[in-house]
């Protein structure tokens, strides 16, 4: 193949060496400016990596919405919560001490009223461990919902295939614990996740606005004994609402 060099110029970057060639007798012009050149390549590697970076906020997005964090709650940490009494300063930094050293089998219990920052706590927590270990957080009334679901004719899942899967998952955060009167067949899911937990030595944090014997009386005494053992932590939340 014939190939030659000719300077030419470009409209926009000036002087440049061209390469030329000659194929089958058309000469294709071989000898873009390398500036043109340069700057084609940097756009095209520039949308890939936004493509891909993209592709990862969807993925991280999608890996919290999983896990059951709220819209409202994405990407929250510690950070955003504000501590402007030794309460809540003491909340958050027991709250970061347990996400710090997981994982460990302790459970935990957060109590206490409305608006207090339980589920935000609870959702940076799941935040900062999310990449490396499976987490749920569900209100119980969900959950509930999903084992109940289980009994249609159509229904794909078995009430045991749930149970082992919220019995197996690393951290399983069940939020809203006694917001409403549990029949006897709910203290008996609630149990047998727990237990469940408990025996495969995974831990679980406990949500409520009761305080521990409301607890005790909405979920059984048997589940509260098997989160409290080996030391497992309660944090109270007795402040007003930071709800607007
Ligand atoms: N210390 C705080 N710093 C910043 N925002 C806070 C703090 N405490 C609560 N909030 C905000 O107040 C609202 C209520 O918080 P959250 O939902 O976590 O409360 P909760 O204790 O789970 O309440 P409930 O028991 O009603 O579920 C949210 O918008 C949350 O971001
Ligand atoms: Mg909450
Ligand atoms: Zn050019």
């Amino acid at each position: 193949m014939n190939t030659w060099e000719e300077s030419c110029t470009c409209e926009k970057h000036g002087d440049y060496i061209g390469k030329f060639y000659n194929l089958g007798g058309k000469v294709n012009h071989g000898g873009n400016c390398q500036e043109c050149l340069r700057l084609k390549n940097k756009e095209e590697q520039d949308a890939k990596d936004k493509e891909e970076q993209g592709k990862a906020k969807a993925r991280k997005i999608r890996k919290r919405e999983d896990a059951g964090i709220s819209k409202r709650n994405l990407f929250k940490t510690f950070d955003d919560y504000i501590c402007q009494t030794e309460g809540q300063t003491k909340a958050k930094n027991d709250c970061e001490r347990y996400f710090k050293e997981f994982p460990s089998d302790k459970s935990m219990i957060m109590v206490g009223g409305v608006g207090t920052g339980k589920t935000l706590l609870a959702s940076a927590g799941i935040d900062s461990i999310i990449d490396d270990y499976r987490c749920e957080m569900i209100k119980v009334i969900d959950v509930v919902r999903e084992l109940k679901a289980t009994w249609a004719k159509d229904s794909t899942d078995t009430e045991e295939k749930l149970i082992k899967y919220y019995s197996n998952i690393d951290l399983l955060v069940l939020d809203e614990v006694g917001s409403q009167f549990g029949s006897d067949t709910e203290k008996l899911f609630i149990f047998d996740i727990i237990d469940g937990r408990y025996q495969n030595m995974k831990p679980t944090i406990l949500i409520s606005n009761l305080d521990i014997d409301g607890i005790k009386d909405a979920i059984g005494d048997r589940c509260v004994d098997r989160l409290r053992e080996g030391g497992g932590m309660m944090i109270a939340f007795d402040w007003a609402s930071e709800r607007k």
